[in-house]
């Protein structure tokens, strides 16, 4: 889904500055920014001057009523996936699907800079992984496709009218994607026998038991929670570096790029605002519970990360994680 498609009034958040640099025009706040470089440099002061008026203005960034120009959209785009654009109707306090999404990203975006290692997948990916890190992480990759469908799925009766199409769509495409993740599996010398005796990690189980409760106790707050799990368009791009940098199996790398590319093709990264924007209304209340939702969801994708990547650094903890070798090892310690 486009940028424009999703926003209806588009507007710089409050303390975004907006410079011109060496004939480029630099759009920035705390640590996120975005440098406007393709801009031909007839339009660099022209979008400049406009961009300080819905800086000042809370003038919307485009008049979507009329026909936006190319320059126009360009920009919405790249400020919009720089996370510097929310959605401001004219009427106070919107409470639009539209602009309760676009709050709760912003929520997203502030609990992730106010971590301490700023974006964990990026840090993660930027770190070298051993052979065993490589393997226990396609183990827990398989089991979130396996277990994330039949978590997701059932939302599918609580929700209706266009947000229910828009969800079936998204549901059939991700029928089955464990077989696409087991290919990796098969690259580290495991196949189907080895993962019907392995557990995941807690973590891996949390992100997937969050889903299947709020499938069935609070299915917007699950389709709020979309956009964690599938990332924004192209984020596994610098995933799929860290394998290649790490030396992974070239079918596992495959694996993963084909998981990747799916989620890319069909726009998964903005299922949630696809969803969202058929709902006319949001109390309150539910944007309140929606949101605590969406960031407890993060905090616990952020830690199942981490638990991948400590967990299976040391050696003296199995890998992968047999349940018929748990059942030894507990047998033995009662002799
Ligand atoms: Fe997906």
């Amino acid at each position: 889904m486009k940028t424009e498609e999703f926003f209806s009034h588009p507007c710089l958040l409050d303390d975004v500055q907006v410079r011109i640099e060496d004939n480029v025009l630099n759009v920035s706040r705390a640590s996120r920014g975005v440098r406007l470089k393709g801009l031909p440099p007839q339009h660099v002061q022209p979008v400049h001057d406009w961009l300080q008026k819905c800086n000042a203005a809370r003038a919307p960034l485009l008049d979507v009523t009329r026909q936006a120009s190319g320059v126009d959209i360009a920009v919405l785009r790249a400020l919009d996936s720089a996370g510097l654009v929310v959605e401001q109707s004219p009427q106070r306090n919107d409470r639009s699907g539209t602009a309760v999404l676009s709050r709760i990203e912003q929520r997203v975006l502030e609990q992730i800079e106010a971590m301490p290692e700023q974006d964990f997948a990026d840090t993660m990916d930027r770190n070298g992984w051993n052979q065993r890190q490589l393997v226990g992480n396609a183990f827990e990759y398989y089991f979130i496709t396996l277990g994330a469908y039949d978590a997701i799925a059932p939302a599918l009766a609580r929700v209706s009218g266009q947000c229910q199409a828009t969800m079936a769509s998204f549901v059939i495409e991700e029928y089955r994607h464990d077989r696409i993740l087991l290919r990796a599996l098969e690259a580290c010398g495991y196949g189907e026998r080895d993962v019907l005796d392995v557990v995941p990690l807690a973590y891996t189980s949390a992100v997937i038991n969050e889903l299947f409760y709020l499938a069935h106790v609070d299915p917007l707050a699950m389709i709020a929670c979309l956009f964690v799990v599938e990332g924004r368009q192209q984020a596994g791009e610098g995933y799929l570096q860290m394998l290649q940098r790490n030396r992974a199996p070239q079918a596992y790398i495959d694996s993963h790029r084909e998981h990747d590319r799916i989620n890319n093709n069909r726009e998964h990264g903005t299922i949630s605002r696809q969803c969202f924007r058929h709902i006319d209304h949001i109390g309150e209340e539910d944007e309140i519970r929606i949101t605590e939702r969406v960031l407890m969801f993060h905090r616990v994708g952020v830690e199942r990360l981490r638990q991948i990547y400590t967990y299976y650094a040391d050696d003296a903890n199995p890998c992968p994680r047999r349940v018929s070798e748990l059942q030894v090892r507990s047998h033995d310690r009662m002799h």
